[in-house]
């Protein structure tokens, strides 16, 4: 079992796939992006199966935003720290895709180039993360995840579509109110 991050059981876990897929952009899909609808939390909480779920989890009143995350097959992020004001991301991945790997990384100060941002497509607001001199850092491990995950978004970390499917997934953010809900998974 890694340290870095846990893995959610979810029962209903189809129903709620398809309830958030049920939102995303059809012009989105073949894409490489992060971005988030407009009101995404509320947009969120709106959905009964995924409001149900992160009330169950006790983490409904930390949401932040929830973005989506496209990774066509071959796709990566760049290694990096997400830097706005969440601090946890529960992570759902919405398409049945088998090699979408997770892993984390050491960074010193070297490896620290600053922060970065970029306009979401949508809604027109910046996205601030902060990114990692690749050469430098230091490889931890390295996950295939399929199931929903939590982890903690100040730790280097990147996500691989290795399959030849597209993969989607919903960042959920999670301000650090909640925090107490979410150490819960790391007893
Ligand atoms: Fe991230």
């Amino acid at each position: 079992m890694s340290e870095f991050y846990k893995i959610i059981q979810v029962d209903n876990i189809k129903e709620i796939q398809e309830e958030i897929i049920g939102i995303f952009p059809s012009n989105f899909y073949g894409k490489a992006e992060l971005f988030s609808i407009d009101n995404s939390a509320k947009v969120l909480l709106g959905l009964p199966k995924i409001k149900k779920l992160l009330d169950t989890l006790d983490i409904s009143k930390g949401v932040d935003t929830f973005e989506f995350l496209v990774l066509p097959p071959g796709g990566r992020t760049g290694i990096h720290t997400d830097s706005d004001d969440f601090k946890y991301s529960f992570n759902i991945p919405l398409t049945d895709c088998d090699d979408t790997y997770l892993s984390f990384y050491k960074a010193d100060n070297i490896a620290d180039i600053g922060y970065v941002s970029y306009e979401n497509p949508v809604t027109k607001e910046m996205i601030y993360y902060k990114p990692y001199n690749e050469d430098v850092c230091e490889f931890i491990e390295s996950s295939i995840i399929k199931e929903p995950y939590i982890f903690n978004t100040d730790i280097v970390h990147n996500l691989e579509n290795k399959s030849n499917k597209e993969q989607i997934l919903a960042l959920i953010r999670i301000y650090p109110n909640a925090e107490h809900a979410v150490k819960k998974y790391w007893l």
